[in-house]
C-alpha cells in the first residue's frame, strides 16, 4: 500500500479531508472511503461502477484492453495450452501444478464425484419441467444437509474438502438435472474419464449401453468450462463473497452465486442469446432487431453484446468464436443458421455507430451457445454449464476471503422516503 492521498473538499465541511490511495499490481489507484463515514458522508455508486469492493490476487481484467489473467496468465494461452482441472487448480492455489501435484488434484476431484445416494430422491420434490438452474441451485444449497464435515469455515482442511466437493460434484449435479427433466435414469460418473468427458457422459449416457464420447466434444467441453472458471467481481461472485462475510456456509454461498448467475443481464444471457438468434431466424431480419436494440423505448437489447468492464472485445468471446468455428468444422457443420446469423450480427454490430460509440462488443456467452448447441446441450441448460464452470472461481474467492480477514458486507444508502412522522389511526385515515 502506497502513502498517496486524495484531498476532497465538501461544501459545508471546513476541513478538507484526506484519503488513503492505494496502488495495486496492475489496474487502477483505489481511494479508500472508510474515513467518510466519520465526516457524516456516504459514497454512492450504485450497480458499483466506480467501487473495489475488495482486494484480490486471483483475477485481472483491463476492459479497455480486453484482457483477462488468471493468476498473471492470459486467458488465450490458458484456453490453448491448459485444461480446466489444472485451471481450477491455479485459480485456488495461485500456481500451475507439477505432474505430481496436478494428479494427485485429479484423483481428490474423483474421489468426490459421486452424491450421497439419499439426494438423488431430492430431485423427486421438482416438477420435470422446472428449469434446471432451480433445480440446481435448490440442490446445491441442500449440499450444506448431507455434508456436515465440511461446514466449518474457520477450518482450512474444511474448506478444502467443500471445495473439492463443489468442483467435483457440480457436473453430476448439472447432468443429474437434465436427466430428470427428460425422464431418464441418472448415470453415475465414470472416473475413467476426464472432467468434462464424465459430464458428457452423464448428460449423454445411458445404463443400457458403453457410452462413446467423440474427443472433440469433450475439448470443446472442456474449454467452456475453462472459459467460464472465473472474471473477477463480476455479479455472482460478489454474491458469494456477500453471503461468505456473514460467516455462511460454502454450499449456501454457492447457491446464492447460482441464484445471482441466473439472471439474464449475466449468466442467465447465453441461454438469452440461442433465443435470440432463434426470433432472428434469418440474415434478413439483422436490421430490424438492431434497431430494436438501439431503440430507446424498446427494452430489446442484444443479447451477448455488451460489458460493464469490456469496452473492447471480451477476449474469451474471440477463443469462444475460433472454438465455435473449430468444433463445427470438425463436426462437419459447415454452414450452421444460427452461427451465420451470429457472425452477421456481430458485423453489423460492429461497424454501426451506436455500437461503436457505447462500445458494445460480443461478451462471452454470444458464441458460447453456438458450440453447446453442437455438443447437443439443450439451451435450457446453457446457464447451468455457466455455473459448472464459474463454481472454481465462486469457490477461489470465497476461500481468499474467509483465509484472510474480512468483515461482514454492509452497504448503505442515500434515502429519500419520508422524514420522521406520527402514526394515523385507522379511523382517522
Ligand atoms: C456476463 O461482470 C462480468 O464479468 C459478467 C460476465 C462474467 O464472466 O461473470 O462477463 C458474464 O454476465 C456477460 C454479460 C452478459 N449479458 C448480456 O449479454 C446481456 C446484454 N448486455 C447488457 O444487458 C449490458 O451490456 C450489461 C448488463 C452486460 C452491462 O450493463 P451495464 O454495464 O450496466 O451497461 P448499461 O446497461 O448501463 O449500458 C450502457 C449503455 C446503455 O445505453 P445508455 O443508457 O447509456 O443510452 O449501452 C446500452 C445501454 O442501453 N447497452 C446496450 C446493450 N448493452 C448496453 N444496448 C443494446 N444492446 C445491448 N446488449
Amino acid at each position: 500500500m502506497s502513502d498517496q492521498k486524495a484531498t476532497l473538499k465538501v461544501d459545508g465541511i471546513d476541513e478538507p479531508i484526506v484519503l488513503p490511495v492505494y496502488s495495486g499490481s496492475l489496474g487502477p489507484d483505489v481511494v479508500d472511503v472508510g474515513g467518510l463515514t466519520s465526516k457524516g458522508l456516504f459514497t454512492y455508486d450504485p450497480g458499483f461502477v466506480s467501487t473495489a469492493a475488495c482486494e484480490s490476487q486471483i483475477t485481472f481484467i483491463n476492459g479497455a484492453e480486453g484482457i483477462l489473467l488468471h493468476r498473471g496468465y492470459p486467458i488465450d494461452q490458458l484456453a490453448e495450452q491448459s485444461n480446466y482441472l489444472e485451471t481450477c487448480y491455479l485459480l485456488l492455489y495461485g500456481e500451475l501444478p507439477t505432474v505430481a501435484q496436478r494428479d494427485n488434484f485429479v484423483s481428490t476431484v474423483h474421489r468426490h464425484t459421486m452424491v450421497n445416494e439419499q439426494l438423488r430422491t431430492f430431485f423427486n420434490g421438482f416438477r420435470r419441467d422446472a428449469h434446471p438452474m432451480a433445480i440446481v441451485c435448490g440442490v446445491v444449497g441442500a449440499l450444506s444437509a448431507f455434508y456436515h464435515d465440511s461446514l466449518e469455515i474457520s477450518d482450512e482442511h474444511h474448506r478444502q474438502i467443500a471445495a473439492f466437493r463443489l468442483i467435483a460434484k457440480m457436473p453430476t449435479i448439472a447432468a443429474m438435472s437434465y436427466k430428470y427433466s427428460v425422464g431418464q435414469p441418472f448415470m453415475y460418473p465414470d472416473n475413467n474419464l476426464g472432467y468434462a468427458e464424465n459430464f458428457l457422459h452423464m448428460m449423454f449416457g445411458n445404463p443400457c449401453e458403453p457410452s462413446n464420447i467423440s474427443p472433440v466434444l469433450a475439448r470443446a467441453m472442456d474449454r467452456i468450462f475453462l472459459l467460464h472458471a472465473d472474471h473477477e467481481q463480476n455479479a455472482s461472485t460478489s454474491t458469494v463473497r456477500l453471503a461468505g462475510s456473514s460467516g455462511a456456509n460454502p454450499f449456501a454461498c454457492i447457491a446464492a452465486g447460482i441464484a445471482a448467475l441466473w439472471g439474464p443481464s449475466h449468466g442467465g444471457a447465453n441461454e438469452a442469446v440461442l433465443d435470440m438468434l432463434q426470433e432472428i431466424g434469418d440474415v434478413s431480419n439483422i436490421d430490424e432487431f438492431v434497431a430494436r436494440a438501439k431503440d430507446k423505448n424498446d427494452p430489446f437489447r442484444l443479447m451477448g453484446f455488451g460489458h460493464r468492464v469490456y469496452k473492447n472485445f471480451d477476449p474469451r468471446a474471440s477463443v469462444m468464436k475460433k472454438t465455435a468455428d473449430e468444433v463445427l468444422a470438425e463436426l462437419g457443420i459447415d454452414n450452421d443458421p444460427l452461427l451465420d446469423i451470429a457472425k452477421r450480427l456481430e458485423e453489423i454490430a460492429l461497424s454501426d455507430d451506436y455500437f461503436i460509440e457505447k462500445k458494445l462488443y460480443p461478451n462471452v456467452d454470444f458464441y458460447s451457445g453456438i458450440i453447446l448447441k453442437a455438443i447437443g446441450i439443450p439451451t435450457s441448460m446453457f446457464t447451468v454449464i455457466f455455473a459448472v464452470g464459474r463454481t472454481v472461481g465462486w469457490i477461489a474467492h470465497w476461500n481468499e476471503m474467509i483465509s484472510g480477514t474480512y468483515r461482514i458486507g454492509r452497504p448503505r444508502q442515500l434515502y429519500t422516503g419520508y422524514t420522521k412522522r406520527d402514526f394515523v389511526p385507522l379511523n382517522q385515515r
